[in-house]
């Protein structure tokens, strides 16, 4: 035993690899336990009793399937909810159906499009028209998504896509902040990305780079406000969507899943994805960060593909028809 650590202090080099392992070795334990303690052992916060019962919950891209999740589950437990997105007839059959579901829970509907009204003033009138009421819980939940070579975008849909997943965000929270942290409860601010954020990829190099702004962001807000409100940044991997039609897989869940998660770890940590195995993907993805790229791009490619490909189909076979 002496020899050998006389061998490691008269070799650097392995020395230095050897506590470069047992470091590595005992992060990824750590990591695991965590995971474990995440998935089952730890009792999830009470939300009504942490941030008033009664009080509301604003949910941006409320119409998405993942924003209409987290209008259910947290007008199940007892918040009243702000629908806002752009569309108002689907914003009212979503509030119907919520008011359906549990008569109790009260709603709102804001008809706003961030990606055209844009300016503090806009911002301003978006508050002012909430009447003074008491809200406790914001999501982030609107965005646009665009997969393709960025030539190819136009720059309003650029545009478009910054102030969707980047302004609405930044700006709501200052519309909000000063009353947020006035409130004698606690209060939460959930900013919904995705792992499209954790390393940067060729055919959504604008849409990665506003989902890296949003983890940054968070974690900012985390370190100023953690002694009032909970930040959470909520960043899933793909989803299967009623729209997206993904296969099941084991690395795919779905939105009701990933909101269930993301609640369940509000106010234990800043950061999650809501899933172990879109965790587990998002780990190796930061350690391998940027030689992760061409196999992202690879994917994507296969997908625009394949939609092309379909579409294509589709084009061919409506036109054989009439
Ligand atoms: N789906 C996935 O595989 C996946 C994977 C990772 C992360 N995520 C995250 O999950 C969240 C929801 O994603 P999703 O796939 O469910 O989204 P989605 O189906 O594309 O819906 C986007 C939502 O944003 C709203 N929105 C779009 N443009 C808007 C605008 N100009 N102003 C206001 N609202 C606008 C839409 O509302 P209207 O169209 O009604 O206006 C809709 O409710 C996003 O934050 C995304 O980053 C999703």
């Amino acid at each position: 035993m002496l020899d050998f650590i006389w061998g490691l202090i008269y070799n650097p080099f392995w020395l230095f690899a050897y506590i470069f392992g047992i470091l590595s070795v005992g992060q990824i334990a750590f990591e695991v336990a965590k995971m474990i303690n995440r998935e089952f052992l730890r009792t999830p916060l009470n939300l009504p009793e942490r941030y008033g019962k009664g009080s509301w919950a604003l949910i941006t891209g409320s119409t998405s399937e993942m924003g209409f999740e987290f209008c259910r589950q947290l007008a199940k437990q007892g918040f009243n909810i702000v629908f806002i997105s752009t569309r108002l007839e689907v914003l009212q059959d979503s509030a119907h159906k919520l008011e359906i579901e549990y008569p109790q829970v009260k709603t709102k509907i804001i008809e706003h499009d961030f990606a055209k009204k844009n300016t503090v003033d806009d911002y301003k009138q978006l508050k002012k028209d909430l009447n003074g009421i008491d809200i406790s819980i914001i999501v982030n939940n609107a965005e646009i998504v665009t997969s393709k070579y960025f030539k190819d975008i136009t720059p309003q849909e650029s545009l478009d896509m910054v102030n969707v997943n980047c302004t609405s965000c930044t700006m709501l929270v200052h519309q909000f902040i000063n009353d947020l942290l006035k409130r004698e409860k606690r209060s939460a601010i959930i900013n919904v990305g995705s792992l499209a954020g954790y390393a940067p990829t060729g055919f959504q190099g604008c849409y990665s780079g506003t989902q890296r702004m949003l983890k940054f962001f968070t974690y900012g807000l985390h370190d100023n406000y953690n002694n009032k409100i909970d930040v959470l940044g909520l960043n899933p991997g793909t989803l299967k969507t009623k729209e997206s039609q993904e296969t099941s897989c084991y690395c795919i869940t779905t939105p009701d899943v990933t909101v269930r998660n993301g609640l369940r770890d509000l106010g234990y940590e800043i950061e999650t994805t809501g899933f172990y195995a879109h965790t587990i993907k998002g780990g190796l993805i930061s350690i391998f960060s940027r030689y992760a790229t061409p196999i992202f791009d690879a994917v994507s490619k296969n997908c625009m593909e394949k939609k092309a490909l379909e579409q294509f189909r589709k084009d061919h076979l409506a036109k054989k028809q009439s």
